[in-house]
Order: structure tokens, then sequence, then C-alpha cells
């Protein structure tokens, strides 16, 4: 291990992928970071990378070989980044920094994928210990080594301490275009532009964000792979000439990272068959449970979300290989469809696409006011749109019109009110029914293109047939309703066993 020249700015625990990169993005913005993690090779190979990658600058990332060492070596109050898996390890790592001798005005950042109610919970449990904060982190490993997006929630003091490392590291946006400016070379990160880092709110709000970021992802790589399952089987496209597709509609309104890879990752060969390599990986989606968390909280808040809990659910059903093996041979699928014509069906695919990319995003944006609203958060959605610009996972030019929107109305409830995806929507909503029917026809299941056209006629629906449900609650149950023709709130119920079946007014 090196002495340490001059104590660092910022210390690291836990150097695997986020984590190593993440050091090495905040060396190459001009701080010294000190590193601990359990593995000394992980150590050794993050401050050999820092060393080699940009030469001359051997003292900037310091490997520790234990806590205590790392303690001593951070200037003070200490600033300490954790990348470690979400759960007990991360209370493991502060009982280990108090043991240590951490102390209370130091600051804990969690950088993992957090459950948000852990974090509200460690924030007190360590208060007068240390200062928990947290930042949810987007970007997979390049976000990471190279401008991410970070979304901080906590101690607003601590924010303070730690805004100038985190607005340097994160991705930027061009203010004029709203495109991300990137650059991908080790010791030159990109300094202009608008960073990715925003505020949040208090304990919990970042990670919370982050949670409906990733719900959101799930819906956006489903709508994708309804896509390309739809082009296959429906057109009989070969996995190359859907890249073409993707490739040309990238170029388009529907542009976006997930786009972007999706074509790159249909477009490779297997090394060994020389197949798509696509074709080679087993269809058996995993999930680490912040795309669950994100639906599950949708029905606690009662946020209808059904775009992003069918994307859980389709990765669920991914998931029952054996008993879709079993069932493939046994239920019947559709009668042959008629001729489709291929350049109508695309076409129509591509708005069906759009349309349902701004149902899940209105879903996501819904909930996280809806859920803001029960906790007393004030969260700032534009803020949020404009963070996710760029670095993150759904990062894709739509943003930009979502920021727009919230620029226009701070508090928006709901992104259909907007006029810009209000007319988008009424352009392109008779392509997708066309394609809804489509596929429905053809047996292909599209669960998230679907239910997103389900969710748009919900709200286009004045009326609903909630009224003969409320009907049917109080006849079974006595559960009451309200009335069409009397004020708000007044309930009534109906005697539905006595033979007269009076009205009550309760
Ligand atoms: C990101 C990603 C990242 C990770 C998720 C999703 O924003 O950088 O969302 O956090 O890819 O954990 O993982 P699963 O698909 O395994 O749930």
């Amino acid at each position: 291990m090196q002495q340490h020249a001059a104590l660092a700015d910022i210390g690291v625990i836990g150097l695997g992928v986020m984590g190593k990169n993440l050091a090495l993005n905040i060396v190459d913005n001009g701080y010294r970071v000190a590193a601990f993690d359990l593995d000394q090779a992980k150590v050794e190979a993050a401050v050999s990378q820092a060393a080699t990658e940009v030469p001359g600058r051997a003292q900037v990332l310091v490997g520790c070989n234990n806590i205590t060492e790392l303690l001593a070596s951070l200037s003070k109050p200490r600033l300490l980044l954790l990348s470690v898996p979400a759960g007990s390890p991360v209370d493991g790592v502060c009982d280990a920094l108090l043991q240590a001798g951490i102390e209370a005005d130091d600051i804990v950042i969690d950088t993992g994928n957090s459950l948000w109610t852990d974090t509200v919970a460690r924030e007190r449990h360590y208060q007068g210990k240390l200062v928990f904060f947290s930042s949810a982190v987007s970007g997979g490993e390049v976000g990471a080594r190279f401008g991410p997006s970070l979304m901080p929630s906590g101690s607003e003091a601590a924010w303070q301490r730690l805004a100038p490392i985190w607005r340097a590291i994160a991705a930027k946006v061009d203010p004029q275009t709203g495109l991300p400016l990137v650059r991908l070379e080790p010791g030159n990160p990109v300094r202009e532009g608008e960073p990715c880092a925003a505020y949040i709110g208090p304990a919990g709000a970042g990670h919370y964000v982050k949670m409906v970021h990733n719900g959101i992802e799930y819906a956006d790589m489903q709508l994708i792979c309804e896509a390309y399952q739809l082009l296959s089987q429906v057109l009989g496209l070969s996995a190359t000439e859907v890249a073409d597709i993707f490739q040309r509609w990238n170029q388009g309104k529907l542009n976006s990272y997930l786009m972007e890879i999706s074509a790159e990752v249909l477009r490779q060969q297997d090394p060994l068959s020389g197949k798509p390599l696509v074709e080679m990986i087993l269809d058996k989606a995993g999930q680490k449970g912040t795309g669950l968390w994100t639906a599950v909280s949708s029905l606690q808040v009662g946020c209808p979300a059904p775009t992003i809990a069918e994307a859980v659910y389709a990765r669920a059903l991914s998931n029952q290989k054996p008993l879709r093996q079993t069932l493939a041979t046994r239920l019947k699928g559709a009668e042959l469809m008629g001729q489709v014509e291929a350049e109508a069906f695309i076409a129509d695919l591509e708005q069906a696409l759009y349309c349902a990319k701004i149902c899940c995003y209105t879903q996501g944006f819904q909930l996280m006011a809806m859920h803001a609203k029960e906790q007393g958060w004030t969260l700032d959605f534009r803020a949020i749109a404009s963070i996710w610009r760029a670095g993150c996972i759904i990062r894709a030019t739509f943003l930009q019109s979502i920021m727009s929107a919230f620029e226009a109305e701070p508090q928006l409830s709901n992104l259909l009110l907007d006029e810009r995806f209000a007319s988008a929507l009424n352009q392109s909503q008779q392509a997708w029914r066309r394609l809804v029917s489509g596929a429905v026809l053809a047996g292909v299941p599209a669960p998230c293109i679907t239910s997103a056209l389900a969710y748009y006629d919900g709200y286009r629906c004045e009326t609903l047939p909630a009224n003969l449900l409320q009907g049917q609650r109080d006849y079974f149950g006595a559960h009451s309703f309200e009335r069409t023709d009397t004020p708000a709130g007044e309930k009534y119920h109906l005697n539905w066993s006595s033979p007269k079946r009076e009205l009550v007014k309760l």
C-alpha cells in the first residue's frame, strides 16, 4: 500500500464495478480518494488502474488495508461513499465504521439501490453517531466511470459538503439541446454543461425516486422486448433486421439509450455458435427487486401504474420456463392471420411504442407525486426529468419534453394533462389500437403496450363501471355508495335484503 501524501477528500468503501468506477471518476475530477474493500485484490486493482490510466497521478487514489486506516487518511469532517450491496451489508459497514471511531459529523453516503424505507430508518438509527446520507446512482459501469445520474437526499448540510464533488462527477447535458455531453476518456472528464445531480429531498426521497426510475426502466425495457417479439413473430424478421429498425427508430422520437443498446444486443453474433447471440440467451429475466418495489408502492399509494406492474409480471412469467414449455404444446394460439402489410405494421408499432412510453413515464411521475404528497416531500419534477436526461439508464431525448411540461406546470399531477403529450397521443392512438389488435389477433403477448392503452382509455372515460362495483359492494357488504346527484362524501346504502329495498342516507 502507498503512504498517504495528503489527506484524501473522500473515502470509497466497496470497490466492485460501481465503487471502483465512481472512485476513478472522482479522481479524474481532481479529488483525492482513499479506498477500501474487504478484498485487497480489488483495492490494488483500483489503485493501479488510477495510476496507469493517467500517468503521474500515483497519489490521487490511495489504497487502505482496513477501515481504521481509511478513516485516518480522510480530511474531517469525513466523506465516505459506500458502494456495497443493498440490505444488511450497508448496516455492516456502518457498524464497522462506528467501531473504528467514525465521528458524529462524518458523512456516510449510501450509493446502492437501497429500499427507501431502509434509508429513512438508517438516518434515524445513526443520528448522533454519524450523518447517514444517501445518493442513488444510475448509469451502470460506464455511467459511474464517466458520468452517472445522481439522486442525493438527506441532510441539506451534508449535501452542501458533497455537492461540488457530485456535480463534478455527474453526467452533463447541453443546456441548449438537452442532449448528453459524452467523453469516455480517463483523466479528461466533461466539465461543461448542466450536471445530472440534484438534491431530491429528505432521507429516502432519492432512493424512492431512483426506485421509480427503475420501475420505468423495467417498463421501457419490456416495451422494446415486446416490439422485438412482434417484429420477429408477426413479420418473421431476423435479429439483424429488428436491429436495423431499432437503429432507425433511435434517430427519431424513440431515441433512447435503451433503444440504442437493444439494437446493439440484437446485432451481436454468438462467438460459439455464430448465430445471433440473442437467440442463444435463455429467455428467463432476472431482477434485483427495484421494479417490484415500484409496483408494490403504486398499489399502496393507489396510483395506477399498470405498465410498470406488467413489466414485473412479464419477468415473473418468463421465469416459469418449464410451465411455458408444457403449455406451449397444449394451449391453442390464434388462427392464421391474414396478410400483414409489413411497412404499415412497423409504422404502427413505432407509434404504439411512443404512446406506451409516454404512459409508462406518466405513471412513474404520477406515482412520485402521489407518494411525495403522502410523505410531505416537495419534489422538483422538472429537476428530476432534467437529471435523467443523461447518465442514467432511462435517458431519452423525450425527457426534454417532460422537463418542459414541468417547467410550464411545476406540480402537474399527470403528464397526460400536458398539451404536447395529449396531442402526441391523440395523433397516434389509432395506430396504437391497430397494433394492439394485430398483436392480439396474432396471439403474441404484448402486456406493456396493451396495458398502457387500457390505461390511456381508462383516463379517457368520464364514467367508469365503478358505479356497478360500488353497487356490488353495497349489496354483499353494506359498504355504501355516493350518489351522482348529492354532495360528495354523502353516503347511502340500499337495504338489498328487505323486500322494500329502502334507500338509507347514512
Ligand atoms: C441503473 C440501473 C441499475 C441496475 C438495476 C436493475 O440505473 O444504473 O437501474 O441500478 O441495472 O439494479 O437491475 P435488475 O434488472 O436486476 O433489477
